[in-house]
């Protein structure tokens, strides 16, 4: 175990339970925000949010898990900042951060995978297939291990969320996931690790899928509720800037990521697009 003043990094799986099991003894809720690093302003709202909840019972974890990303993507350029992390984690108030190698999490190269059948190949775990038995298995493999009483996860991933709570209900666990709001830029682009990968122009592109974003929450908040006419409106948006290349645009229950006609209160209205080699996304939870 080492220390980054007063956060401690531990490296593994023994080290985390042990941490979580000695604090366990003491009243108060235990608190787990799995990251992959290259932490951003997004990621301190989560661990905030977390150490206000759990004040003194914070664990962060970094680990750029290569199980969800598939052969052609970015795992190898993933940003990492692993000194600035920590000290962006201890200063919105971790007490631990969990930094473990691909060995210690898939010992033996691991046969044990989890799959959420029905939620995993929608959205993004259709555009890439694998990607959320990658994440349901690494956040599997860390609630298992540091059993929080809440694991904290950002709206930006909203179909991450839907996979998570499934998996969580399904496998029993008793961690409570605590989704928080979407953190964006002034110019309203939402934050992500992978925005460090934008050049200026690109950048000014990507702000296509927040301006859909909002389109089609004003065009629900003026009654708008046809998910045809929302999704064609989004289109027109995406339409004006042919730099940003569509993926998905979808309107959809939040629990089950299937398509839905009429927008509800919480249905999910979620985009993915491409700038140059950036794949982003955004999203709304709709009122
Ligand atoms: O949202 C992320 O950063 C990752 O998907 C997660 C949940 C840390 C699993 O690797």
């Amino acid at each position: 175990m080492t220390r980054s003043s007063s956060t401690k990094i531990v490296r593994t799986v023994a080290e985390l339970r042990e941490w979580s099991r000695s604090l366990r003894a003491a009243d108060g809720p235990i608190a787990l925000v799995p990251t992959m690093g290259a932490l951003h302003a997004g990621h301190a709202s989560l661990i905030r949010a977390a150490a206000s909840t759990a004040p003194g019972r914070v664990a962060v974890s970094i680990f750029v898990n290569p199980m969800q990303f598939g052969p052609n993507e970015d795992f190898a350029r993933y940003p990492r900042s692993f000194d600035a992390d920590c000290a962006l984690a201890e200063s919105a108030g971790a007490s631990l951060v969990f930094a473990p190698s691909v060995e210690e999490l898939y010992p033996n190269g691991a046969a044990t995978f989890v799959e959420v059948e029905g939620l995993d190949n929608r959205l993004d775990g259709h555009s890439r297939p694998g990607h959320f038995r990658g994440v349901a298995t690494v956040v599997a493999k860390l609630l298992i291990a540091a059993e929080p009483d809440l694991a904290f996860f950002g709206q930006k991933d909203a179909a991450q969320v839907a996979v998570l709570r499934r998996m969580v209900c399904d496998l029993r666990l008793s961690t409570r996931l605590v989704v928080c709001p979407i953190v964006r830029d002034p110019d309203g682009l939402a934050l992500s690790s992978r925005n460090v990968y934008l050049s200026a122009a690109e950048r000014a592109r990507a702000l296509t899928l927040s301006r859909a974003v909002r389109h089609i929450e004003s065009l629900v908040a003026s009654g708008q509720r046809s998910a045809s006419v929302l999704i064609e409106e989004a289109r027109k948006v995406f339409a004006a800037e042919p730099a940003a290349r569509v993926d998905y645009i979808e309107l959809v229950d939040w629990s089950t990521l299937l398509p839905v006609d009429t927008a509800t209160p919480g249905t999910l209205f979620a985009v993915a697009a491409s700038v140059g080699s950036t794949r982003l996304i955004d999203n709304t939870i709709l009122r």
